[in-house]
Order: C-alpha cells, then sequence, then structure tokens
C-alpha cells in the first residue's frame, strides 16, 4: 500500500530555511528516512513537493484514484489560507494526517487557524522533521 506524502510551498528550501524553526534536514533526507521506515512497515511512499496549490489538490484527488492507503499532508503556509484544499479533503474518502515541523499554535497568531485540520483525520505537528515519521507510524492505527 502506498502513502502520498505531500509537501507545499517553502518545504523545498527545507535545510537552508529558518533552521532554527525547521532544523536543518532537507526534504531527500526526510524522504530518505520515510522510505526506509515505509519498508520497515510494509508500505511505500510517494513523496511529492510543490509551490502551486492546485498541485496539492489534484494529487489529492490522485491519492484517492490510485486507492492510496493515506496522505501525509504538510501544506506550508496554504494550511492557513486554503479553502480550497480543505475542500479537496473533504471531497475525498483517502484519510489525510496533516503533518508540520513546527508547532503552529506556538507560533504567530496568524497560524493557529488550520483550513487543512479542520477536514483532516488527524494531526501531528511540533516534532520537527520527525513529525512525518509520527506520521507514517500513525497510519497503521487508522
Ligand atoms: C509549516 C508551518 C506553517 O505555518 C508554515 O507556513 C510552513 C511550515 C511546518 O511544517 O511547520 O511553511 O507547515
Amino acid at each position: 500500500p502506498v502513502v502520498f506524502v505531500l509537501n507545499g510551498p517553502n518545504l523545498n528550501l527545507l535545510g537552508m530555511r529558518e533552521p532554527e524553526i525547521y532544523g536543518h534536514d532537507t526534504l531527500d533526507d526526510i524522504a530518505g528516512r520515510l522510505e526506509d521506515r515505509a519498508q520497515e512497515l510494509g508500505l511505500s511512499v510517494d513523496v511529492r513537493q510543490s509551490n502551486h496549490e492546485g498541485h496539492l489538490v489534484d494529487w489529492l484527488h490522485e491519492a484517492q484514484a490510485v486507492g492510496a492507503k493515506a496522505v501525509l499532508l504538510n501544506a506550508g503556509a496554504y494550511t492557513h489560507t486554503s479553502v480550497a484544499l480543505h475542500d479537496a479533503i473533504k471531497g475525498i474518502k483517502t484519510p489525510v494526517i496533516e503533518v508540520h515541523l513546527s508547532n503552529p499554535h506556538k507560533r504567530e497568531e496568524f497560524r493557529h487557524k488550520s483550513y487543512v485540520g479542520m477536514a483532516a483525520k488527524a494531526t501531528v505537528a511540533g516534532f520537527g522533521p520527525a513529525s512525518y515519521i509520527v506520521a507514517l507510524d500513525a497510519v497503521l492505527h487508522l
């Protein structure tokens, strides 16, 4: 079974981007660890990143079309703005787990509202890059 791991805007800059908040791992580093963990769990991962909101919407639809077991979604700043992502999550039956490296609730007020979280099955946030691994492990508990 495949798990889609969808990453939104600016997450291609991980490793260089505000490392005091997001850490030094790149998205490729995280993808490598997810692949290793997925193998241990008898899963596979399809890790993608886009800076474009519509790509994320299309990939959510694709997750359902290919019968993905779940989606891990770090929508970056679209988390806090995107009714389109909210509707896409509601529009598919595939369970979506919201993921964040940081804990948005400890940060600026504009990060406290999550259109993704209001539609997602569950949220994992605040573990740094390990948030993705915690979320992947949680797929077995869906
Ligand atoms: C983030 C948190 C968001 O508020 C921010 O816009 C990001 C990254 C995280 O993983 O901590 O781009 O989703």
